[in-house]
C-alpha cells in the first residue's frame, strides 16, 4: 500500500506522537491512514464522555497527523460556554488525560481556531438550524468538503429528539448532496430488545444503514483487532480451533471499579446489559466466527451475525442453569476499605441490580456444537483483567509426570487489557533426574513485540468513522440479535428478585454459585 503524504500546514512540526519516532520493531509497516476533509459535531460535547475519551483522542489524532488538515469541531451541548471557555475547556480536558507536556502549542493553537461551540436546547429546532448555518461557514472556511460526522454523545434518551431535529433541520444525509454524512451512536443501543427496535425505527427514518456507526469501544482496542489477525493470519491455530480440539471458552471482563458516578444509570442497567450484552459479545463472535470470504466491513459483520444467529437464546425455565447473577458487597480493594454497591450514590437501598453476570452459552454450528462459551463480567472484583481463554481438551492418555503432579489442560489467553499479548500455557519436564512435569507460559507481550503502547480505542473509532470504515462498528442485526440472545436472562433476573444480594465481597472473585456454572474459572 502506498503511503499516504499528509501535508502539514504552514510551520507546524507534528508533536513527538509515537508513529514519528524511528522505530526498528516497526520498520516497513504503514500507520497513516487520512480520513477525507470533513467536520464533526459533537451532541453532549460538556459531558463526560467528551472530556475524558473523546477530544483527547482528536488531539491525538491530530498529534499523528492522522486528522484531516481540512477539519472542524463543533460542540453542541446544554450547558452555556462562548467559543473561548469552550476551547478552553477541551485543551484542559486533554491535558488532563494526556499529560500537560504532551499539548503542544502550536499544534494546539492550530486546532482550537477550528473548534466552536453552541449552547443548546435539544428541543429547539432553531438551535439545529444554527447548526447548519455553522456548518456551511466552517465548510467554506476549513475546506471541509460538505463532509459531517455527528457524534451522539448524550444521554441515550436524547438519541431520537437529536435525529429527528437533525431531520427537521435539513442536517439529513438526503439533503446533503454534496459530502457524506454519518451518524456515530454510543453504546448502550436500547435498553432491552424493544427499546432497541424502537430507536432503530427512528434512526432509519433518517439514516441508511451504511450511514449509521454503533460504537462498541472494545472493538476499537488494539488486542480485540488482534483476534482475527492471530486466528486468520496465522496456520497453526485455526486446525485446532473447533469442538475436535477446545473444551470450553472462558470470556471475562473483570473490574475493580465500583460503578463511581455512575449509580443512577447503572441502577436501571446491570452488567448483563452494560457489559454482555455488548463487549462480551462481540469478543465472542470474534473468537467463534468463521474466515470472513474478505477483509471488507460487511464481510466480516455477515460471518459475526451468523454466530449470534447460531447462539440459542436460553429457555425461560433454564436460566438459572445458564446464568448466575451477583451483587457486590462492602470489601476490600488494594488495601482500602470500599462501600457495597447498595450504598453506593444514586443507587436504591434494596437494589435487585445485577454488578456480576457469568452467562454459559452454546453455539449450534458444525465448529462449535458442545462447546460451551463462559461469559463473566463484574465490578469489584479483585482484579482488572479482560482476557479470552481458550482451554484445550485435556491429554488422553498419561505418559509422563510422576504421580503427584498434575498435568495441566493446554490454554492460550487473549490478554485484551491491562496486559495486552498472547500466552500458551503447556507442560514441561522439570529439569533434574526425575521425571515431573509442570506447567509453564510462553508470552507475547505487544509493548515490547512493537515497541508502542495501543492507541486508545476511541482514536481508531473515530479515524475509522472519518474515512468510512464500519468494520469497528456493530451493524443493526448483530445489535438485534444480542438483544435476543439476552432477554430471556433479563426477563426472568428482572422478575425474580435475588434475595441473597449481596452475594460477594468487593474484591473477591465473585459469587460462589459462579463455580457451579464453571467450576474451571481462572484465578482472576
Ligand atoms: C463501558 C461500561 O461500556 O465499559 C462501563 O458502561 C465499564 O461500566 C466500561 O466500566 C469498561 O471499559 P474498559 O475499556 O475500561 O474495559
Amino acid at each position: 500500500m502506498p503511503k499516504t503524504m499528509v501535508p502539514k500546514p504552514d510551520g507546524l512540526s507534528t508533536s513527538s506522537g509515537q508513529g514519528h519516532q524511528p522505530n526498528p520493531l516497526r520498520e516497513g509497516i504503514e500507520s497513516n491512514r487520512v480520513p477525507e476533509p470533513c467536520t464533526i459535531v459533537f451532541f453532549g460535547a460538556s459531558g463526560d464522555l467528551f472530556k475524558r475519551m473523546l477530544i483527547p483522542a482528536i488531539y491525538s489524532l491530530r498529534a499523528d497527523d492522522i486528522l484531516p488538515i481540512n477539519f472542524g469541531l463543533i460542540g453542541f451541548a446544554r450547558t452555556a460556554y462562548t467559543n473561548d471557555q469552550f476551547r478552553e475547556y477541551c485543551k484542559q480536558a486533554a491535558q488532563q488525560d494526556l499529560g500537560r507536556d504532551a499539548i503542544k502549542e502550536q499544534l494546539w493553537d492550530d486546532l482550537a481556531q477550528r473548534i466552536s461551540y453552541i449552547t443548546a436546547d435539544f428541543d429547539d429546532t432553531s438551535h439545529f438550524e444554527a447548526l447548519k448555518t455553522r456548518l456551511e461557514e466552517y465548510e467554506k472556511q476549513f475546506g471541509a468538503g460538505n463532509n459531517r460526522l455527528f457524534y451522539l454523545a448524550t444521554p441515550p434518551p436524547v438519541f431520537p429528539k437529536i435525529i429527528e431535529q437533525l431531520k427537521k433541520a435539513g442536517l439529513d444525509p438526503a439533503s446533503n448532496p454534496n459530502g457524506w454524512t454519518r451518524i456515530i451512536v454510543e453504546k448502550p443501543f436500547g435498553t432491552d430488545l424493544a427499546s432497541a427496535r424502537a430507536l432503530q425505527t427512528e434512526v432509519e427514518k433518517v439514516f441508511s444503514e451504511s450511514q449509521v456507526y454503533r460504537i462498541d469501544h472494545y472493538l476499537g482496542k488494539e488486542t480485540v483487532q488482534d483476534i482475527m489477525a492471530l486466528r486468520f493470519a496465522n496456520t497453526i491455530f485455526e486446525p485446532i480451533w473447533s469442538r475436535n480440539y477446545i473444551q470450553s471458552v472462558q470470556i471475562t471482563s473483570a473490574e475493580t471499579l465500583g460503578v463511581e458516578a455512575r449509580g443512577a444509570y447503572y441502577d436501571n442497567a446491570g452488567a448483563l446489559r452494560d457489559m454482555i450484552q455488548n463487549h462480551v459479545l462481540n469478543l465472542l463472535a470474534l473468537v467463534a466466527m468463521e474466515p470472513p470470504a474478505s477483509s471488507d466491513a460487511d464481510a466480516i459483520r455477515n460471518e459475526k451475525y451468523k454466530v449470534f444467529s447460531a447462539i440459542e437464546p436460553p429457555a425461560h425455565e433454564h436460566v438459572f442453569d445458564m446464568s448466575v447473577r451477583g451483587q457486590y458487597g462492602p470489601g476490600t480493594i488494594g488495601g482500602e476499605q470500599v462501600s457495597g454497591y447498595r450504598s453506593e450514590p444514586d443507587v436504591s437501598r434494596t437494589s435487585n441490580t445485577e454488578t456480576y453476570a457469568a452467562v454459559k452459552l452454546y453455539i449450534n454450528s458444525w465448529r462449535w456444537a458442545g462447546v460451551p462459551f463462559f461469559l463473566r463480567s463484574g465490578k469489584r472484583l479483585a482484579r482488572k483483567v479482560s482476557e479470552i481463554a481458550i482451554m484445550f481438551n485435556p491429554i488422553p492418555h498419561r505418559l509422563f509426570g510422576e504421580k503427584s503432579d498434575t498435568i495441566e489442560q493446554n490454554v492460550l489467553v487473549i490478554k485484551i487489557q491491562p496486559d495486552e499479548g498472547v500466552s500458551i500455557r503447556f507442560n514441561a519436564k522439570v529439569p533434574g533426574p526425575k521425571n515431573h512435569i509442570r506447567g509453564v507460559t510462553m508470552d507475547f507481550n505487544y509493548g515490547t513485540g512493537f515497541g508502542v503502547q495501543s492507541a486508545p480505542a476511541y482514536e481508531r473509532l473515530l479515524s475509522d468513522a472519518m474515512r468510512g470504515d464500519a468494520t469497528l462498528f456493530t451493524r443493526w442485526d448483530a445489535v438485534q440479535r444480542a438483544w435476543e440472545i439476552v432477554m430471556p436472562i433479563l426477563d426472568v433476573w428482572q422478575s425474580i428478585k435475588d434475595r441473597s444480594f449481596p452475594n460477594y465481597s468487593a474484591g473477591s472473585e465473585g459469587p460462589e454459585a459462579a463455580h457451579s456454572l464453571n467450576p474451571g474459572w481462572r484465578t482472576l
